[in-house]
């Protein structure tokens, strides 16, 4: 089967910061959970690098803003491998091969009817590039988000007849529906949509950095129509191979967003894809804000949660785990540089760390590296019973930090089961040779399957830690307790968490 996630693709005009990494991390734990169950994976991610806020931010620097988009650009598709995504693609919207395929979607709109010519008059946020309806306006006619004044707006545009779809979008968002999770986002989008749909503006005739339209090419496309149809028009040119594999891979199985993108997402995408006869997306996930306010100062790190000085220090695999740890994936949540030092000595260097370091150390020990062939403990046996599907189910709805929990009581159940099991003791009397035997099996099993469940989370070590195991496979075919596979000695490895000096 092909699965299909996509991160929403980032404004060239600021630096990257943590919360682009935060989505996406997301979605590459996920296209790499899928990948583990033979899934067809696509994952793309890229830069949207159109529309005024980046021609605004070009004129300040003095540079085109095709000159700002490739420099910028640059710095988000380097972050990608620094992040450990592996993604199939990285698409910009200023790829020409991009604008043909907006053109030629954009003129199925117009063909079937769903736009006009007409003037627009209202208040404009030069920053989000969002016209605001009357009840997003801060007091003032201020933006309610960035705090700047708007800008009163009066123009010739092309309009998108979003008015149309007032009675599909309310069916697709009906109570019930699993379009957008979490439940608070698809309420959130349901009122927008019962307050009655305007229809909204598709070009701007006061811009030249876009999508010209092809049938007055005298207007470029708004830049969220444009933004959004990348979902789409990378199917057409960016598989490895360079095949068109729209009919493999759309509709999409899951949009992640920001919830501050939500309205173009639940409610402007699928009435552009209704009006051109496109296939909706799946679903769409909803994530929180990181906040990261007010926060304590750490020893190490200083201040605020700089995600290249985390990595730099701890490693990628400590930031991806970090950011579904401390924060419910779908709610807002602080993070703070002492909350990361934390978590990172007690659960990384210590419930994981020390569990994979002292589990190679006594094979190495009592059985000179050889991990014995015995049956897994009945007692461990039961407590992975059901993991893996389970798992496989809460990733299926995206529950990203439910699923690090569910793995993370295996990883202490672990610890545990060291202790009650004292394999120290059991190693100073001969008679007890079956019992430790069957402990180590049992300890290496379970140390195998969290590893490969914990795999998307943290691929680097999870990697390192299944080949000193001998035991590279990653297939989910492995995320269960098996009683068999092991032959081979285990090698030693350095802390994989080592604790901050
Ligand atoms: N270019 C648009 C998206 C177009 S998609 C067709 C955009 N770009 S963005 O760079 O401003 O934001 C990209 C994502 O980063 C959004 O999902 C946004 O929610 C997310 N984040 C930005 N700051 C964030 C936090 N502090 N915390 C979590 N995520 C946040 O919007």
């Amino acid at each position: 089967m092909s699965y299909y996630v996509t991160t929403p693709i980032y404004y060239v005009n600021a630096q990257p910061h943590l919360g682009h990494a935060y989505t996406t991390i997301a979605a590459d734990v996920l296209a790499r959970h899928m990948r583990q169950r033979g899934e067809d994976v696509f994952f793309l991610t890229g830069t949207d690098e159109h529309g005024e806020p980046v021609a605004l931010a070009a004129e300040r620097e003095g540079v085109t803003p095709k000159e700002l988009s490739d420099r910028n650009a640059a710095r988000f598709e380097a972050l990608m491998p620094q992040l450990e995504a592996s993604n199939d693609f990285f698409i910009r919207t200023s790829d020409p091969r991009h604008g043909a395929r907006v053109q030629e979607v954009m003129q199925r709109v117009h063909d079937n009817g769903y736009t006009y010519l007409g003037t627009y008059e209202g208040w404009y946020c030069p920053r989000c590039a969002d016209f605001k309806s009357e009840n997003e306006i801060a007091e003032g006619n201020t933006c309610p988000i960035h705090h700047i004044p708007l800008d009163r707006e009066q123009e010739e545009n092309w309009f998108f007849r979003l008015s149309a779809f007032q009675e599909p979008l309310e069916r697709l968002l009906a109570e019930g529906s699993g379009f957008v999770a979490p439940v608070a986002r698809l309420n959130e989008a349901r009122a927008f949509v019962e307050q009655g749909l305007r229809d909204v503006s598709l070009s701007r005739g006061k811009l030249t950095w876009g999508v010209p339209v092809p049938w007055d090419p005298d207007h470029v496309f708004y830049v969220w129509f444009d933004a959004l149809l990348n979902y789409v028009t990378a199917l057409g040119f960016g598989s490895r191979d360079g095949r068109d594999v729209t009919d493999t891979f759309w509709p999409a199985d899951v949009h992640l967003i920001g919830k501050d993108i939500l309205k173009f997402h639940a409610v402007y995408w699928p009435a552009l894809l209704l009006a051109a006869g496109l296939e909706l997306p799946r679903r769409l996930f909803v994530h929180g804000f990181l906040l990261m306010d007010g926060e304590k100062m750490s020893k190490s790190l200083g201040n605020v949660l700089d995600p290249f000085a985390v990595m730099e220090r701890f490693g990628t695999d400590a930031l991806r785990f970090y950011c579904f740890r401390e924060v419910s994936f779908g709610q807002d949540g602080s993070v703070s540089t002492a909350g990361f030092e934390a978590r990172y000595e007690s659960e990384l260097a210590n419930d994981y760390g020390n569990l994979a370091s002292r589990t190679l150390a006594m094979i190495a020990r009592y059985r000179d590296g050889v991990v014995p062939q015995a049956a897994v403990d009945p007692e461990l046996a039961a407590a992975f019973g059901g993991l893996a599907q389970e798992v496989a189910a809460l990733l299926d709805r995206v529950e990203l930090s439910q699923t690090l929990e569910l793995i993370w009581q295996r990883v202490r159940r672990l610890n545990r089961y060291v202790e009650e099991r004292a394999p120290w003791a059991l190693a100073k009397d001969p008679a007890q040779a079956d019992a430790l035997d069957r402990t180590l099996a049992s300890l290496a099993e379970g140390l195998r399957a969290v590893t490969v469940l914990l795999h998307p989370y943290m691929p680097a070590s999870t990697r390192k830690l299944l080949d000193a195991l001998g035991r590279p496979e990653l297939s989910y075919d492995g995320a269960s307790l098996a009683a068999h596979g092991w032959d081979g000695a285990v090698a030693k490895l350095e802390p994989l968490f080592p604790k901050a000096q």
